[in-house]
Formats: structure tokens, C-alpha cells, sequence
């Protein structure tokens, strides 16, 4: 037998106990006769002590053990002299008698310790040293956990997790596909999914109701903290459903997780129309646990000579609170180049520091008296002692500019606390983005979804101007600035789907190759449907006060998209590229 029990559960009530362990030697200590080691494994770490007096041979083979050797101990439960506190097991020690060594280990290339000391890369191609580590552990337990909520949540609620295919077309939702060749069918390709979204709308159509799975995607995009190129959702679809039941079902999943993973009562969310998030603060996502939020200035500064505010689409501002005394003008400066650099890209900041004794320090002091400014404190909700930041040019850019701004002060104020959960729904999205350099329309969403009732006729009348004005049926789930997750009412008419594709500038004849199954489909008894897909990595990081989700996948890819641990990807035989037909037209070097 290797164990009796494990390293994490042995408490006084085992006193005396004759027990067996196994596990790995997180470290070793020599103390004049006696030995120490901590023992660990998944579920905790337990004091071992080799005795020289009792069984000096024994202790000799315990000094010579290295860290992360896989031993098997038999010995007694024993009451501990110096009892530490800050373990669950720190009462109790094991008094060895015998031991084996299952496996030796090289020494770690870093420390296996809750902070470690290894850098990214060489924690994720050592994954398997690194997932030994407390921090990482807990994310994958957590993770399996929140699946298995997930899963036991929506089966109570009549969902039916149905599988589907991994090897299929492309679905345009907006990245690059990841392909894979076919052998049976030379010259031909597989897409993965990035997303299900034709399968669960057919699902729909097939009558299942109630879908649900949590599943793989792959996307083809650029990685950020918060992308990975395979990641996981809980995806969703219902029939016979409104907006407003498909937001009550998920705000209900949301909560039941919040609860059951954290203890945590999520309030009511709220709903805010995108266009009202863009106004007030600057993005489609934003962080709702402080406000400092957007003001548009261009009534108030416009027409007083100064030339950048004047000709400037628009002038919107911030107010931080309090910080006037505290930020020099070096901390200004600095904020100003933050600002300037190229990923914000502001031409420059202006601010105005209301100081403590009533006297106004600011960049626009030539053009505007501090009467003016003064006039504007009821605007900006600017007291004594605030610092307002101004940014001015085109309206969306700069909007985005200052959400970047607010982001970065509620960082560096301390505002976006840890523990606290805003949850929001936003709604509303236009249906369609007109993108200039391609001179096409993109679907906001993807092209599957269905404008606002109200603006179904609009749509199939209306002329070009109208439709980038149209609305969807459109909703994302935003949790502390997060997207968590998005979705939509479907359009289930196929004359509305060929009306949307020929808007994307999709010929008939793409239409029908690429979404004719899906446009047959609804000829034969589409019932009205909608869902939403939640992004599941997300929702581990974001509930667990992380930005990056990474942290909550075994095996992740780094930002290149290689997986270190495994070295994919990787170049493949000429027998096996002949065989799917492949040639490679530029040398690659091996
Ligand atoms: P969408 O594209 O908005 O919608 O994706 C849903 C959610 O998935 C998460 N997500 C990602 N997470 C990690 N890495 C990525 N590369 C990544 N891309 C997206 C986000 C996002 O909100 N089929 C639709 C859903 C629907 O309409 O029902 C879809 O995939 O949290």
C-alpha cells in the first residue's frame, strides 16, 4: 500500500497512529540527530523526523534525499514540540521507521514554492513542476470545480450538454481560423471551431431547447492577457425565448457560481445601452466599481481662443478625487508621456489641479480664466483638491483614450478593489461596424445575429446610412471591466440571414457555399432562439481577482502561441506533408 493517508489530513485525533505516506520532499532540514523533512502531495504537507538515535542508517538515507524525490514513508503520529500554526497539519509530526525511495528527481529548475522563481517560459515547458505549486494547483482545483457547478447548474435548469465537432468549417466570428488538412480530401481543409455557433442555432432548429456545453474553441489572434488561441466556454442557446429570459437565465448561472465558488451574493445587474457605456465611460466594457466617469466638455471650453479644444470633434474629461496634493508635477509629467505613448496615443493631457487653498494650477490657465474654470466644477464634480485630466480630437478614439486614463488612475488610486464583483449587463450593440479601409461592413457580433425587432424593417428598406445606425439583439456580460461573456437573438428568417450576408458583402453564391446549410435549416421550422457563450477561463480569472488566464490553464501556449512544454508547433515529415498534399513553398529552417 502506498498511503493510509494523505500529507494534508492528519490532525492530534491520529495520535499514535500507525500511518503510510507518500508523496514528494518539498525540503529537507538537519538538525544535530535529527532530520526533518516536509513531505507533500496534492492535499497538503506533513513533518517527517528521522531519528539518529533510533535508526541511525535510516537518518543517514533521509539526509542524502534531494528536493522533489517521490518517497514512501511508514511511521507514528506524534504530537509536535514546536507546533507551527500556519499549516493544517503543523500539530503533528510522523516519527519514520521505514522508507522508500520511489523515484529520484534532478533538481527543480525553480523553487516549488508559492512565490517561485522562475519566469514564464520555463515554468510552462516544466507545466508539470510548476502545477505542483500551491498557487497553480488551487487555480486548476478551482477551475475543475466551477465546471462541475456549471454543469450541475444548468442540468438542474433542463440543459443538455451536446457535443459537437471540433473538425468543421470556418465560422466567421471575426479571428483567423486554425485549419486542418484532410487526407481523404486532397486539397481540402478542416476549420476549427471558433465557437459552435452554427451547430447550437441547428441544435435549436432540431428542437433541443435547452443547449449547453463546455467546450474548446480556437481563434487565430493576436494573445493578450486575456486570450489564449484555444480557450473554453460555456456556451449557450434556448428556443422559444426573449432577450430579457435569456439575461434572467444567465444572471442566474452568474449568481449560482458566485455563491457556490465564493460565497459571494452578486447584487441585481444592471443594464446600461452601449451607446450610454461608450458616453460615459468610453468603452463597451467598463469597470463599474468607481465612477470617475466620462464628462464631454465641448459646450464649456469651446469658443474661449483656445485653438486644439476649438477644433476638436470632442473634449471630454476625468475628475480623480483628492489627489491634487499628492501628484507633483513630475507625477504629471509622467501621466502626460503615459499618455502620449503610442498603444494610448493622446496628442497630449491637460489638466487643472484644484488646490488645497482655492488657487487653480492648470495647462490651459492662457485661455480660460479660473472664473471660467471654476464654472465648471458642477460638470466635472470637481471639488477642492481633485485633479480634472482633459483629452480632446475625435470623439471615439478620444472616449477610448480616457477609458485607457480612468483605467490607469483607478489602478494607481486603489479603486478597482480586489473582493469586490460589479456585474453589468450591456446591451443594445449596433448590428453592423463600418470599416473604412476595407470599405465593407463587419457584423459587431457575428453574422447570425438579429437586429431589434423595431428595426427588422429598417433593415430590409433602408438605405446605407440606416444601416449603420440599426441595433442589435445584442448583449455582452461585463464583471469589473471584463467581457465574461456575449451573446445574441438569432435571426431565424433566411430572408433577413441573406439580407445580413449580403450586407457583409457576402455574393449569394459565397452565402449559399459557406451558410447554405444553416439558411436551409430555417426552411424547415426555425423556431425564434438566441444564446450566449461565456468565456470560461475568464470567468475563473476575473472571479478570482486575476487579469491574466493563463494562470487557469494546465497547459497554456506562451505569447507566441507555442506551447513550451511539448514544442508545438512543429514542422512535420515530407512523407506526411505528401500525404495530405501538402508543399511548402518557402524553405523553412528546421
Ligand atoms: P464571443 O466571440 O463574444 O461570442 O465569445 C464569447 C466569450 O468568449 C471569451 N473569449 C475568449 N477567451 C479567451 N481567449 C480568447 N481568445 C477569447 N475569445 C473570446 C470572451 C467572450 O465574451 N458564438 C458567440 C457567442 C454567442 O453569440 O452565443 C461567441 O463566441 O469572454
Amino acid at each position: 500500500m502506498y498511503r493510509t493517508h494523505n500529507c494534508g489530513e492528519l490532525r492530534m485525533d491520529h495520535l499514535d497512529q500507525q500511518v503510510v505516506l507518500s508523496g514528494w520532499v518539498q525540503i529537507g532540514r538537519d538538525l544535530g540527530g535529527m532530520t526533518f523533512v516536509d513531505l507533500r502531495d496534492r492535499y497538503g504537507i506533513t513533518q517527517l523526523v528521522f531519528n539518529m538515535d533510533d535508526n541511525d542508517e535510516l537518518c543517514q538515507k533521509a539526509r542524502k534525499l534531494g528536493r522533489e524525490f517521490v518517497i514512501k514513508v511508514e511511521g507514528v503520529v506524534k504530537e509536535r514540540a514546536s507546533k507551527n500554526p500556519n499549516r493544517p497539519t503543523g500539530d503533528i509530526e510522523i516519527i519514520v521507521s521505514s522508507m522508500d525511495i520511489l523515484n529520484a528527481s534532478l533538481v527543480p529548475p525553480f523553487t516549488i514554492e508559492d512565490e517561485s522563481d522562475g519566469g514564464d517560459d520555463l515554468r510552462m515547458k516544466y507545466r508539470y513542476l510548476d502545477i505542483r505549486r500551491n498557487p497553480v494547483k488551487e487555480n486548476l482545483i478551482f477551475r475543475g470545480q466551477l465546471a462541475f457547478q456549471t454543469r450541475k447548474h444548468l442540468t438542474e435548469n433542463n440543459f443538455i450538454e451536446v457535443e459537437t465537432p471540433v473538425l468543421i468549417k470556418s465560422t466567421p466570428e471575426g479571428a483567423r481560423d486554425f485549419v486542418v488538412p484532410s487526407r481523404m480530401n486532397p486539397g481540402q481543409f478542416y476549420a476549427l471551431p471558433q465557437s459552435p455557433q452554427t451547430y447550437k442555432q441547428i441544435l435549436m432548429v432540431a428542437g433541443m431547447d435547452r443547449y449547453f456545453q463546455i467546450v474548446k474553441c480556437f481563434r487565430d489572434e493576436d494573445l493578450r492577457a486575456d486570450r489564449q488561441p484555444e480557450f473554453t466556454q460555456i456556451d449557450c442557446e434556448m428556443a422559444f425565448v426573449t432577450r430579457d429570459q435569456i439575461l434572467d437565465t444567465f444572471e442566474g448561472l452568474t449568481k449560482y457560481l458566485f455563491k457556490a465558488m465564493l460565497d459571494v451574493d452578486l447584487p441585481e445587474f444592471p443594464k446600461m445601452a452601449y451607446d450610454e457605456a461608450m458616453k460615459r465611460y468610453g468603452s463597451d466594457k467598463p469597470d463599474t466599481r468607481f465612477g470617475m466617469e466620462l464628462v464631454e466638455m465641448n459646450d464649456l471650453v469651446k469658443g474661449h481662443g483656445f485653438g486644439v479644444f476649438d477644433s476638436a470633434e470632442y473634449v471630454g474629461a476625468i475628475c480623480a478625487k483628492g489627489i491634487a496634493e499628492k501628484y507633483s508635477n513630475k507625477d504629471l509629467k509622467g501621466l502626460t508621456d503615459w499618455v502620449m505613448r503610442p498603444q494610448i496615443g493622446a496628442k497630449g493631457l491637460v489638466y487643472i489641479k484644484f488646490n488645497a487653498d482655492g488657487s487653480i494650477k492648470s495647462t490651459i490657465g492662457k485661455f480660460y480664466s479660473d472664473d471660467v474654470i471654476n464654472g465648471w466644477k458642477d460638470a466635472l464634480g470637481a471639488e477642492i483638491g481633485d485633479i480634472v485630466f482633459m483629452l480632446s480630437g475625435e470623439t471615439e478614439k478620444t472616449r477610448k483614450q480616457l477609458n485607457e486614463l480612468r483605467l490607469e488612475m483607478g489602478n494607481r488610486l486603489g479603486l478597482r478593489k480586489a473582493g469586490e464583483y460589479n456585474p453589468l449587463w450591456v446591451v443594445d450593440f449596433p448590428l453592423l461596424e463600418w470599416d473604412e479601409e476595407s470599405n465593407r461592413f463587419h457584423a459587431m457580433h457575428h453574422p447570425f445575429t438579429s437586429p431589434k425587432k423595431e428595426e427588422v424593417s429598417r433593415m430590409l428598406d433602408g438605405d446605407h446610412e440606416t444601416m449603420k445606425s440599426l441595433k442589435a439583439d445584442a448583449y455582452d456580460l461585463v464583471i469589473n471591466g471584463v467581457e465574461i461573456g456575449g451573446g445574441s437573438i438569432r435571426i431565424h428568417d433566411r430572408a433577413l440571414q441573406q439580407k445580413n450576408f449580403d450586407l457583409l458583402g457576402f455574393t449569394k453564391e459565397e452565402a449559399e457555399s459557406q451558410f447554405g446549410f444553416l439558411m436551409g435549416a430555417f426552411e424547415y421550422g426555425a423556431p425564434p432562439h438566441g444564446g450566449i457563450a461565456f468565456g470560461f477561463d475568464r470567468l475563473c480569472a476575473v472571479m478570482n481577482g486575476v487579469d491574466s488566464i493563463r494562470d487557469f490553464i494546465a497547459f497554456p501556449k506562451n505569447n507566441s502561441g507555442r506551447d513550451m512544454m511539448i514544442d508545438a508547433p512543429s514542422l512535420i515529415d515530407e512523407d506526411q506533408l505528401d500525404e495530405l498534399n501538402i508543399k511548402l513553398t518557402t524553405e523553412v529552417e528546421v
